[in-house]
């Protein structure tokens, strides 16, 4: 089956209550244990790259190595997305590299850091929209902004600035409307990378009732959850035990997930799991069997890692066991879909 845009399988989502995880790669091995993880749960597929990611992986390599997932995996619907575009140029650079799905993510200004205005926000996205709906490609754009620079990772802001910068219901509502986006990421407390909260997070630093105020205003609309990882204790053990040193940290628990999941939130990004289960996995290796040194020997364990963690998130999200059921649109067939809206 093609490359499927991201629209179709949220409008299925919605349709019968469930979320996706949307599950970043920067490699072949990672888009492995995603395959494998959605082959055991039949679970549709959303793999995202980050701008960082494209130019780590080249993009030539990535959009091969989708080749393959998409050739070795023909019974499942798989959407390539692309993360966090900063600028228009990115997400028109993603199109010409087949990906199915982009964000634009105007919340910041082109430098990927710096909090942009409500203006700004929607003629970039605006642009995007009008350029991505005319090939069928779906987007997906972002009002408020998160945080997450602690570990100097990803676009963001300091915690104290990401709470001065949640989702106001207000804005969300009038830049649907004026964008056309098929799916909204909304800032509601959560940061990108491992040090989200510093205890088990409260409805005061993680705000699900923000979800439910804006799926209230806004039931047709897609709601996409970023930061969304679960930093799981076991995950950080393995990697402290074994020579790393994870400060003690605390991510969005999955309940609080599956309540936003219950109001309207379809896609959840989930990165940082992915990437702990892997560092894990090779530390241990490496303190257990010093002697070893062909990468195949830490790569398989940490790939079986990452893939167990992409398998318990499919479940918990509700995706496993809907595979089978999406339409299988192309991009060309969902030009139509938009001129007629
Ligand atoms: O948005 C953040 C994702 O985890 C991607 O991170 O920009 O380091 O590839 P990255
Ligand atoms: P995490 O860092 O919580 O995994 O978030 C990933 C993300 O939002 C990618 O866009
Ligand atoms: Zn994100």
């Amino acid at each position: 089956m093609p490359l499927i845009p991201m629209r179709v399988m949220l409008d299925h989502a919605a349709e019968n209550g469930y979320g996706i995880a949307a599950l970043n790669v920067n490699n072949m091995e990672q888009i492995q244990a995603i395959m494998m993880a959605a082959q055991e749960t039949d679970s549709p597929v959303i793999v995202q790259a980050s701008r960082g990611a494209r130019s780590y992986s080249n993009d030539a390599y990535l959009r091969h190595l989708m080749l393959a997932a998409v050739e070795l995996n023909a019974n499942l619907p798989i959407c390539m997305h692309q993360d966090h575009g900063n600028s228009p140029e990115t997400c028109l650079s993603a199109i010409e590299q087949n990906f199915t799905s982009v964000m634009m993510d105007g919340s910041l200004t082109a430098d990927g850091k710096t909090p942009s205005d409500f203006d700004y926000n929607v003629k970039v996205t605006r642009e995007v929209v009008d350029a991505a709906h005319a090939v069928g490609v779906s987007v997906e754009g972002e009002i408020g902004a998160l945080g997450g620079i602690e570990d100097g990772h990803g676009a963001g802001l300091s915690e104290e600035e990401a709470q001065e910068h949640l989702t106001d219901p207000d804005e969300a509502e009038a830049f649907v409307a004026q964008t056309g986006v098929d799916a909204l990421a909304v800032a509601i407390g959560t940061s990108h990378g491992a040090y989200k909260f510093s205890r088990k997070p409260s409805g005061e630093v993680l705000k699900i009732s923000l979800i439910e105020e804006i799926h209230r205003r806004l039931p047709n609309t897609h709601i996409v959850m970023h930061g969304s990882s679960s930093v799981p204790q076991e995950l950080q053990d393995i990697i402290n035990t074994h020579g790393g040193r994870i400060r003690q940290t605390y991510g969005v628990p999955i309940e609080e997930i599956q309540r936003g999941i219950a109001n309207g939130v379809r896609k959840v990004n989930v990165d940082t799991d992915n990437r702990l289960a892997i560092t894990g996995a090779i530390r241990k290796l490496f303190a257990e069997s010093p002697e070893k040194f062909d990468p195949r020997d830490y790569l398989k364990p940490a790939r079986i890692a990452m893939a167990e963690v992409c398998k318990a998130r499919m479940i918990a999200f509700g995706q496993a066991g809907h595979a089978g059921e999406i339409p299988v649109k192309t991009c060309k067939e969902m030009v139509d879909f938009y001129i007629k809206k």
